[in-house]
This record gives C-alpha cells, sequence and structure tokens, in this order.
C-alpha cells in the first residue's frame, strides 16, 4: 500500500473518532471510540471488498427481519461467536471458590411454577426422569437459606417448551432453598440438542463447517439477597457435544455425573416409579456482591 492510500484511510478512522469527542458520558465515549478503532482495524486487517461490505449488511437485515419476542437472532449470534462467554467471562465475580457461570440462552421465561424440595419441575414433558440436589452456600461455607434457583431445561426431545406452537409451560420451575441452604427436585435428564438453526446464524455456521448442537444441560439461575446472581448450567458427563459446544458454554467445573439408577431403585422425595432414573448432586457457591461497572454511575 502507497503511503497516500494509508493516510487517507487513516483520515476516516481519525475523523470518525474526532465526531465522538464532545460525548458528554465518558464510558459511552470509550466503548464508541474503541469500536471505530477495532471494527476499522479489521475493515483495513482483510481489505473488506464492497461485496462483502454488503453481505455482511444483509446478513444482519435478515437477523433483524427473523428477530421477535420468540427469537431472538443476535443472543445466537453472540452465543455462537464466543462473545456471550466473553462478556461472562470478563464480568465474573473474582471469587476463585465460586460456581462458574456460563451462557443464559434465549429460552428463559419469567413466572414459572414453584416446586417444593422434592417437587417435579418437568410439568409433562417427556424424557427419563430424574433427580438434581444440592446446596448453596456462600464463599465462606455457610448455607444459604431462601436462595431462589430457577431452572429450565430442553425435554427429552430436544426441544424447550416456547418451541412448541402450542401454550404449554413445561420442564421449567423455581425453588427456594431450606434453613440448610438444600434444594432438591425432580426433572427430566438433560439432552443435547441443536440452537436454532433455520435462520442466518444457522447459515454463518454451515458457512464455518460447525454444528448448531448443544452439550446436554439444565440451566440453573441462582439469586440470594447479598450475593452475585448466578446464571449457569449443569452439564452431563460423557456428553458426545461436550467438546465442541455450539455457543462455547461448557466449563469442567459445571461437568457433573448423572447416576443411572436401575428401576426397582427407591427414589427420592418419596415418588413412586416404576421404571430407571437417573440422579445427579451439584454444590453452588455464590460470590458476594459487590458493585459492578453496570451498578456505578
Ligand atoms: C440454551 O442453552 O438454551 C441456548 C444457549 C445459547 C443459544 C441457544 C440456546
Ligand atoms: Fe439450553
Amino acid at each position: 500500500m502507497t503511503d497516500e492510500a494509508d493516510r487517507r484511510e487513516q483520515y476516516v478512522t481519525d475523523q470518525v473518532l474526532s465526531s465522538f469527542a464532545a460525548t458528554p458520558t465518558p464510558r459511552f465515549r470509550e466503548l464508541m471510540e474503541a469500536l471505530v478503532r477495532h471494527s476499522h482495524a479489521f475493515v483495513r486487517e482483510v481489505r473488506l471488498t464492497e461485496t462483502e461490505w454488503q453481505a455482511a449488511v444483509d446478513f444482519l437485515a435478515r437477523a433483524g427481519h427473523i428477530t421477535d419476542d420468540r427469537r431472538q437472532e443476535f443472543i445466537l449470534l453472540s452465543d455462537v461467536l464466543g462473545l456471550s462467554m466473553l462478556t461472562i467471562a470478563v464480568n465474573q465475580p473474582p471469587v476463585p471458590e465460586a460456581t462458574e457461570a456460563t451462557v443464559f440462552g434465549p429460552f428463559f421465561v419469567a413466572g414459572a411454577p414453584e416446586v417444593p424440595y422434592g417437587g417435579d419441575i418437568s410439568g409433562g414433558a417427556n424424557g427419563q426422569p430424574c433427580w438434581v440436589e444440592g446446596a448453596v452456600r456462600g464463599p465462606d461455607g455457610k448455607p444459604i437459606a431462601g436462595a431462589r434457583l430457577d431452572v429450565w431445561e430442553a425435554d427429552g426431545d430436544g426441544r424447550y417448551d416456547v418451541q412448541y406452537d402450542d401454550d404449554r409451560m413445561s420442564a421449567r420451575g423455581h425453588q427456594f432453598t431450606d434453613d440448610q441452604g438444600r434444594y432438591g427436585f425432580w426433572c427430566v435428564k438433560p439432552t443435547p440438542y441443536p440452537i436454532p438453526h433455520d435462520g442466518p446464524v444457522g447459515d454463518l455456521l454451515r458457512a464455518g463447517g460447525r454444528g448448531p448442537m448443544r452439550a446436554a444441560h439444565l440451566h440453573l439461575m441462582v439469586a440470594a439477597p447479598g450475593f452475585h446472581r448466578l446464571v449457569t448450567h449443569i452439564f452431563v458427563r460423557g456428553d458426545a457435544y461436550q467438546d465442541s459446544d455450539a455457543v462455547f458454554g461448557v466449563k469442567q467445573s459445571l461437568i457433573v455425573d448423572f447416576e443411572e439408577q436401575p428401576a426397582g431403585t427407591p427414589a427420592p422425595g418419596d415418588r413412586l416409579l416404576s421404571g430407571a432414573f437417573s440422579r445427579a448432586h451439584f454444590d453452588i457457591v455464590l460470590a458476594q456482591e459487590t458493585l459492578g461497572p453496570d451498578q456505578e454511575n
């Protein structure tokens, strides 16, 4: 590249940067300046063609058109590019004992039923019955009573309730820990399933030679006053997609044994079961709440 071409390119970047010089909010200015610097550097590094730029604009327009109150293509895009997991990593409280966080995903629904200790969140979803139990504690090891656990998962066919055309609510619920910080509920054993891949993000995965599958998991969101809210998963050890999760959500510390219990094994929570079931144990440590960048100012 000639010096003159280089100068002209840098001139564009400098002009855009200085257009934000009078931004009144310092954080917004920092974000926009970095966005301009990095996105301009990307265009220069790859020598982006105008056809490629147009393809990117068309891709974003398609993502917008397919997005509605049940489908969020931009979150999927962030997920498959690892941006969701990177943002989580950047914001993880610096407490080594705390349970690791992972992606929220698009399938949480507020208003899921409360289920007492020993109850069943499956709400009629098909799949193998599965007992999940554990305790919620602080970093000092003290139990946290009254912590709220929200739980949601795909059914045995790999679909969330909101992916059916009826108004069912199933395979989701919430529970509060008891005086000793314990929780325990029935659900269905998680199975691997594909993220929605019939839109532009699916096209991107195919163009990249990647698959849409998520490693089998159960979603958990755990909240208690004075503690940092945790959004995480429990992953099933031995699952085929643990090393190729489409959204990079797997962390070794979140993989647990789901032990097969043959038919006839007494079931927890006084449940009468004639067939086999599985069970898992997962203890949770919440970090104390501190003021993060989102709460400052
Ligand atoms: C999920 O686990 O529900 C999920 C996460 C990211 C993208 C799609 C689905
Ligand atoms: Fe999920």
